[in-house]
């Protein structure tokens, strides 16, 4: 009884390792639009994968964010830059990129959160954004920009989201690890 329980267990957690690995694999995926990215790096949380390049010595960098199972609509997706912020607070002074999927079509805005309670109210970003668009189809949202940063920067903290929408308004995310846990220190180069 207890190897077969330890059969088991075994089994799903290397189930759950395969899955997790064959899942999680961001660069042989081919976008639709046969944009090519130089990297890529799939997120530890949320079903995200972020692909960029990064040209250090002008600060451009084009990115794309995807979020996959996303079946739902009033959805909302956001990743952002936090170049003020700190890991322990993440969340004020992220500068966003946000997609809603409403009735089965994609709207992209930029949002610069200032604080905690922020309804991701549109507005201009500490940096400019250029080709700002949102794409959902197979149940994943693909979020595409071009970002002006500074010179020489070689690394940010990043962090991303996701939440329900009422109505046209964005709605709290959960308080689950995995949404308190969405951010990191990104490497651009
Ligand atoms: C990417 O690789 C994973 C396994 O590593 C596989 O499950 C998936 O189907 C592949 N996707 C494409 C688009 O080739
Ligand atoms: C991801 O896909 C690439 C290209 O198909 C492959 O070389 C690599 O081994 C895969 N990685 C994982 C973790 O499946
Ligand atoms: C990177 O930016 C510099 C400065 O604008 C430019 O001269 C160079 O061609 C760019 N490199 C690439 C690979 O686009
Ligand atoms: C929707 O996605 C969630 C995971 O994101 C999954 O648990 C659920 O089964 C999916 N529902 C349908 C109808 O595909
Ligand atoms: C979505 O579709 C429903 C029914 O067609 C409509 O009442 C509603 O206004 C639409 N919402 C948006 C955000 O387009
Ligand atoms: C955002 O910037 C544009 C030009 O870059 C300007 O026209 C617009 O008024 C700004 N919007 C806000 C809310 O500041
Ligand atoms: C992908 O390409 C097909 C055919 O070219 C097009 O109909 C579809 O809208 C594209 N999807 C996205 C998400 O760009
Ligand atoms: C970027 O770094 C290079 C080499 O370290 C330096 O020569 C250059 O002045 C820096 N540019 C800016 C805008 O800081």
């Amino acid at each position: 009884m207890q190897t077969m329980l330890k059969l088991v267990l075994g089994f799903s957690v290397l189930t759950s390792l395969f899955l997790t690995s064959s899942a999680q694999n961001c660069s042989n995926y081919t976008f639709n639009s046969s944009r090519v990215f130089s990297k890529c790096r799939d997120l530890p949380h949320l079903s995200s994968h972020l692909y960029w390049t990064f040209n250090q010595s002008s600060g451009q960098l084009d990115i794309a964010y995807r979020h996959d199972g996303i079946n739902s609509t009033n959805k909302w997706v956001a990743w952002a830059l936090n170049p003020t912020g700190s890991l322990t607070a993440a969340m004020p002074g992220a500068q966003a990129l946000v997609a809603i999927l409403q009735n089965g079509t994609t709207r992209a805005y930029t949002s610069p959160i200032s604080s905690y309670s922020t309804q991701l109210q549109a507005g201009n970003l500490s940096f400019p954004v250029t080709g700002l668009t949102a794409t959902y189809q197979n149940s994943e949202i693909i979020i595409f920009a071009t970002l002006s940063l500074n010179r020489n920067v070689s690394s940010m903290i990043h962090t991303w989201q996701e939440g329900m929408v009422s109505g046209s308004t964005p709605q709290a995310h959960a308080m689950s690890s995995d949404n308190l846990n969405a951010k990191e220190t990104l490497n651009l180069v």
